[in-house]
């Protein structure tokens, strides 16, 4: 069968239909780009924010008529919203045949097995699959390999789901209680990797400082860097994501250890630079104890780029609060920052709180702190200017394919004129120009 699958979300939601397109091509599927194309849609949906949960609905509304002309297709909804909303994806949308959560992707081959063999699926109502596989403990991970989009660059979920308690988030209702996968399985998994060419693995975790903890035998990020840092073939390791409460100086140590592979980047969401809201929020931690693990970072890893994430408009957000927000970006020196306007949660402990502050206050104070953020960016890429940055090429250029695109050892965005051969290897670049959000140079031979 022709299968699309269209993702939304975070990148472990990326990984998710990275596997399910490996699993379904292992099982002769024809993957296609264009939904229009396909008999058998898999919308792999993410409830994190209103506006992502919006855009999943009105795609949704509209493979209405998609479904209809043809009785042999079939919709498949599956990740966080399948997990949170079953119930009312199946009342508003009928034509939904599958709803599956994100820690039953696996049931998604079954499925697929079913229907190209000519079985009819159950009908009156979608089949639904959430919350843990039956019998299983809960991690759902399966060994088909998968679709990479870049096929040098590769993720691997360390973990799933998340113990923390974060007042605004669903990750903890859809996803679970965090588990840990063991390290042996992962190293399989990377030396699979390396060995099928690819030169670097991103770690991923929802908040990967905790990982191994639940696994009670030793194990943690250190020691699993460690572990896949001899690895044959791998250039480049890499992890997501950071917590402020949970990471130690250790990690800062056992990064500059590893320097020549593991790479000096964090992202380290904030969320706030106002003691009162991170209290609200239940982060965990001060504005001075995260100010402090940025100076740890950079005594024991000089030159790493640190990014983060912050909601403006919290609830009970006052302008006061939100210019410790300021003054806290002003003090990190973030090389970037994904910026948020607060979106209430059903069913989380923040929908609890008054929404209370206006609409278009979130979004100028969304768009004052863009603002912030965009010269420092510029400036410290500015900084780079003059400087050879090692570079593992991506792609070419989406906007000009005579150039190529990579990324320098600290995450940055590097363009430059080159060849597709390049693509996949390590290269030096001296940098010439420098924007907000990216360098421009030549090759160093
Ligand atoms: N409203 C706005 N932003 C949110 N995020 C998570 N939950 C919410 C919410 N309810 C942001 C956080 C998180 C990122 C993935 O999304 O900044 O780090
Ligand atoms: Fe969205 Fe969070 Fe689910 Fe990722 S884990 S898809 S960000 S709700």
């Amino acid at each position: 069968m022709r299968v699309c699958i269209v993702t939304f979300g975070c990148q472990m939601n990326d990984y998710d239909s990275g596997r399910i397109a490996g699993m379904l091509r292992d099982r002769g599927a024809d993957l296609v780009e264009d939904p229009k194309k396909a008999d058998f849609i898999i919308v792999n949906t993410c409830s994190v924010r209103r506006h992502a949960e919006d855009r999943v609905l009105s795609l949704l509304g509209k493979l209405r008529a998609w479904r209809r002309r043809d009785p042999a297709r079939r919709l498949v909804v599956a990740g966080c919203m399948a997990e949170r909303e079953a119930g009312s994806i199946a009342g508003r949308f009928p034509h939904v045949d599958f709803l599956v959560g994100a820690r039953r992707i696996t049931e998604i081959g079954r499925l697929y097995d079913a229907v190209s063999s000519g079985r009819p699926a159950a009908r009156g109502g979608p089949l639904v699959a959430v919350g843990d596989a039956p019998g299983g403990d809960g991690v759902d991970f399966g060994d088909a390999p998968a679709v990479r989009p870049i096929a040098h660059q590769a993720c691997v979920a360390v973990s799933r789901g998340c113990n923390r308690r974060c007042s605004y988030c669903v990750v903890p209702s859809a996803r679970g209680p965090e588990k840990s996968r063991t390290a042996e399985d992962i190293e399989e998994e990377a030396r699979r990797l390396a060995a099928d060419g690819v030169r670097e693995i991103t770690l991923l975790g929802q908040t990967i400082d905790s990982y191994g903890r639940d696994l009670g035998d030793g194990t943690s990020l250190e020691s699993l860097l460690r572990r896949l840092y001899g690895i044959p073939g791998l250039l480049r390791l890499r992890f997501i994501t950071n917590h402020p409460a949970n990471c130690r100086e250790s990690l800062f140590r056992t990064m500059a250890e590893l320097s020549d592979k593991v790479m000096p980047f964090i992202h380290m969401p904030a969320q706030s630079g106002s003691d009162r809201i991170l209290k609200l929020m239940r982060r965990g931690y001060t504005r001075e104890k995260y100010l402090r693990l940025l100076d740890a970072a950079r005594r024991l890893c000089p030159g790493i780029g640190i990014a983060s994430d912050f909601i403006a408009g919290f609830p009970t957000e006052s302008r006061a609060d939100f210019e410790d927000t300021l003054d806290l970006v002003r003090r990190a020196g973030f090389q970037s920052c994904f910026l948020f306007k607060y979106s209430p949660r059903p069913g989380t402990e923040a929908a609890g709180m008054p929404d209370d502050v206006p609409e278009a206050e979130k979004k100028a104070r969304h768009a004052e702190l863009a603002a912030l953020q965009a010269g420092i960016s510029e400036r410290l890429n500015r900084e780079r200017i003059g400087c050879v940055e090692e570079v593992l090429v991506d792609s070419p250029s989406k906007t000009d394919p005579g150039r190529l695109t990579g990324r320098s050892r600290s995450f940055r965005i590097v363009i430059f004129p080159g060849g597709p051969d390049l693509i996949g290897s390590l290269v030096r670049v001296k940098i010439e120009k420098a924007t907000a959000l990216a360098l421009y140079g030549s090759l160093v031979r």
